[in-house]
């Protein structure tokens, strides 16, 4: 049995404009690190560490996203008494919408299932993760959840999960401004109710994406990355929600909308050039307003959650 083990685990962007609640993908950059190391003089996990993170995250094992699900896979393959210290290393904002509960979740069971080499699949682990999750969100949606643990575009149904298509060349910004944004208060919002016309524009988009994908039809992917119920109730928590998707527009992006439940701003590009175009007017608006804000530039990970 190794004695140090340390994982990757990615940043994630839900929703993707018209899959809310659904879809999702992974990101190459930023993304937590957890470390696990079996602790010969305790009986029992313990978080030992945790950085990068501005607020205070509770060393509780009961109330933290990343031990959550240790505590319910150790129960259910009934071991007891074992001594785990672990360390969590935040490397994105809290409350940012780019899936920070999720990244620990996820790397809190994977980086266990490794130290311990219980051999169980990375889908079998998900179910543990989304038990981290919902006390972040207050719901059980795997919109995070399967990219950050699988990698890639993940459509989720019920317990299963698909990997959607990755036509080449897809380049991901993301405009994160220091305001939080808790993803129970963001979905406390939402009506209950959509209209008929808003059913059928969402169907139709999210339709038009997953075609898109699977034929690499940029100018139908840049027809369907649209979200039309909401985008519109969220967007005033954002700073520069406006201005933003409209630099992003100007630029040819193929998309552009509320990363998970926000504040980041994601925008999907076919090119650097115009991605960096944009980047530039963006950052240069949000300087001139002093803004506290940090814009991560991407691929789209393939892998999810890995061994370091
Ligand atoms: N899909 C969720 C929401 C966020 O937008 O409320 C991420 O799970």
């Amino acid at each position: 049995m190794r004695n140090g083990i340390k994982v990757f685990a990615p940043a994630t962007v839900a929703n993707v404009a018209c899959g809310f609640d659904i879809l999702g993908f992974a990101i190459d950059s930023p993304g937590d690190e957890i470390v696990a190391k079996r602790n010969p003089n305790s009986k029992e996990l313990r978080i030992t560490d945790i950085t990068g993170s501005k607020l205070k995250l509770p060393y509780e094992t009961d109330k933290n996203t990343a031990t959550i699900g240790i505590l319910n896979l150790l129960k259910d393959l009934k071991i007891n008494n074992i001594g785990i210290d672990l360390e969590i290393h935040k490397k994105m904002p809290f409350g940012s919408g780019m899936g920070s509960s999720a990244a620990s979740a996820c790397g809190g069971v994977f980086v266990v299932n490794e130290l311990l080499k219980l051999g169980l699949e990375k889908k079998e682990l998900i179910k543990y993760a989304l038990d981290g999750e919902f006390i972040a969100s207050g719901g059980y949606h795997a919109d995070n959840i399967a990219p950050c643990m699988l990698g890639g575009i993940q459509l989720s149904k019920d317990a299963n999960y698909y990997r959607l298509p990755l036509p080449k060349g897809l380049h991901v910004l993301m405009v994160y401004q220091q305001v939080e944004i808790l993803t129970k208060a963001a979905r406390k919002i939402l009506s209950d109710t959509i209209t008929l016309q808003q059913h059928i524009e969402q169907n139709t988009n999210l339709a038009g994406l997953i075609i898109g994908l699977y034929n690499a039809d940029y100018s139908l992917l840049k027809n369907s990355l649209k979200d039309v119920i909401i985008e519109e109730q969220r967007k005033h928590l954002i700073p520069n929600f406006d201005f933003i998707k409209n630099i992003t527009s100007f630029n040819n992006a193929l998309g552009c909308s509320i990363s998970g439940s926000g504040p980041t701003i994601f925008a999907i590009f076919d090119n650097t050039i115009n991605m960096d175009a944009a980047k530039e007017s963006i950052e240069k608006e949000l300087v001139k307003q002093k803004r506290r804000f940090k814009i991560y530039e991407s691929q789209i990970n393939q892998e999810g959650t890995i061994l370091l």
